[in-house]
């Protein structure tokens, strides 16, 4: 049996922790999309690990597996198996042979593409860790797979081919020295990259570490063995279902879990598929957001911070929020940008994914405030939706159509946690009830701290 878990919203919603909560009961978390992008933070036996790649099950004792939907920066890998060994842990990583490989050249064009988009205020805001010009060579048939680097003599061919390429788009295009650049001095050297890109693959080797992602996860499913597969990110920044071209270039959606990992769509859509919302709303870089509280400047579009700007006005609840959720991101450090909960997004995700369950995060975050809004609906040129448009620029012309919810007191969660649904504040059950009615979907778990036992389990999907 499997259980995807797909973030609904912007990503940031606490998969990490859902995943956590019932890998309990999983033998292998898989995750089948997406790169050292994910942040997540897993708390385990009282202690923190903040990871961007190695799927969160590791630290439970679980297989984890990087699918041929991801793409691998095998630094950034074995910096994460070795701090998670240096911390006594011994994870079982294996990674897909037909995985793409993150090479020096893709961080430093990642790099170098937003600084040009910023110029005219086009920037995506992403993490910088390589993923755009890695999954645009998968699709430009000129990338390395983890396969390659398995292989001296075709690592050195595949370079050959894509190192002087990215070079002259470096000098050519962009008109930058690519030797002059001091975090990344070899990025375009053949040797270079092959000596240290061969030495991964020997280490992957020797670790017994790469596999054929569908046979494998297929035999497990067959012995018996329970998969979970993990999403990273989330549906609004799906590169097909997400808000073009503010997105990651990956499918987030329940569909990435299938291509991502090589089991059949049956066998995703046969299981459980779980959408993880956060109860209000964050977004880290650019592109719209119709319920946006205050603004961050260089992120919010058109926000400089100036104090006559009426955005001002609401950011005072932001920073409440955002204090409140401590919602600065995992890999980056950036405030997130933070708004009210909005249905007609989470009715796209649930469409676009078929989800069976909600796991509902961050209740606790909106204690204390007095009312709470949620975007039941939007306007858009008279006119009421129920769903997102599908063009961004449609999106961010949306005005959202509040309905006001009473808020709910500070609490002991530690309690409500232990004594289950019916403990919560009648305020915060209308909230959770309004969206799973909406939604027409059941709520799994509703999440009212930062670690797995601040939950209430309301079903176990195994
Ligand atoms: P990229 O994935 O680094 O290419 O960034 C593309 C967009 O996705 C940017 O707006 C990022 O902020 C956003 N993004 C990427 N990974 C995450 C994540 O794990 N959480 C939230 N946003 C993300």
């Amino acid at each position: 049996m499997t259980v995807t878990i797909v973030g609904s919203q912007l990503g940031d919603e606490g998969k990490g922790r859902v995943v956590d909560l019932y890998s309990d009961e999983a033998d292998v978390v898989v995750r089948y999309q997406g790169g050292d992008n994910a942040g997540h933070t897993v708390c385990h036996d009282g202690e923190e690990y903040k990871l961007s790649l190695v799927p969160s099950g590791a630290i439970r004792g679980k297989v984890g597996v990087l699918g041929n939907g991801c793409v691998i920066n095998p630094r950034t890998l074995f910096d994460e198996l070795e701090m998670l060994r240096d911390r006594g842990l011994d994870p079982d990583v294996r990674v897909a042979q037909r995985a793409h490989v993150i090479m020096p050249f893709h961080r430093v064009l990642d790099g170098i593409e937003e600084d040009v988009k910023s110029e005219d205020d086009q920037e995506v805001g992403t993490t910088g860790r390589g993923i755009g010009p890695t999954y645009e060579d998968k699709a430009g048939r000129r990338g390395v797979r983890i396969g390659d680097l398995l292989d001296p003599d075709v690592l050195r061919e595949r370079l050959e081919y894509i190192a002087p390429q990215k070079r002259a788009v470096v000098e050519e295009v962009y008109g930058l020295d690519p030797d002059a650049l001091e975090e990344y001095p070899d990025a375009f050297d053949v040797d270079a990259l092959f000596e240290e890109f061969r030495e991964y693959g020997r280490r992957i080797e020797r670790e017994d570490m790469a596999v054929n992602a569908g046979a494998y996860l297929s035999d497990a499913r067959e012995a018996g063995k329970r998969l979970m597969l993990e999403g990273a990110q989330g549906t609004i920044i799906d590169i097909d279902h997400g808000n073009y071209p503010f997105v990651t270039s990956s499918n987030p959606t329940a569909g990435g879990a299938t291509v991502g990992t090589g089991l059949s769509p049956g066998v995703i859509g046969g299981g459980e598929v779980i959408g993880i919302v956060k109860a209000y709303l964050t977004r880290v870089g650019s592109g719209p957001l119709p319920t946006e509280l205050g603004g961050v400047p260089g992120d919010t579009p058109g926000y400089d911070g100036d104090p006559e700007n009426p955005r001002t006005e609401s950011e005072e609840l932001a920073t409440e929020i955002r204090e409140a959720g401590d919602e600065y991101g995992t890999v980056t450090g950036r405030p997130r940008r933070v708004g009210w909960l909005d249905m007609p997004m989470l009715r796209h995700a649930a469409r676009a994914s078929g989800f069976t369950g909600l796991a509902v995060n961050h209740v606790d975050t909106l204690a204390g405030l007095d009312e709470l809004e949620v975007a039941k609906a939007y306007e858009l040129d008279g006119e009421r939706l129920e769903t997102m448009p599908p063009t961004t620029e449609r999106w961010a012309d949306c005005e959202p159509v509040f309905r006001t919810f009473d808020g709910w007191k500070e609490q002991d969660w530690e309690a409500i946690a232990e004594d289950g649904y019916d403990a919560l504040p009648a305020e915060a059950r209308a909230y959770l009830e309004y969206v799973s009615d909406d939604l027409d979907i059941p709520i799994y778990a509703i999440g009212v701290g930062p670690s797995r036992e601040d939950t209430i389990v309301c079903e176990r999907p195994y």
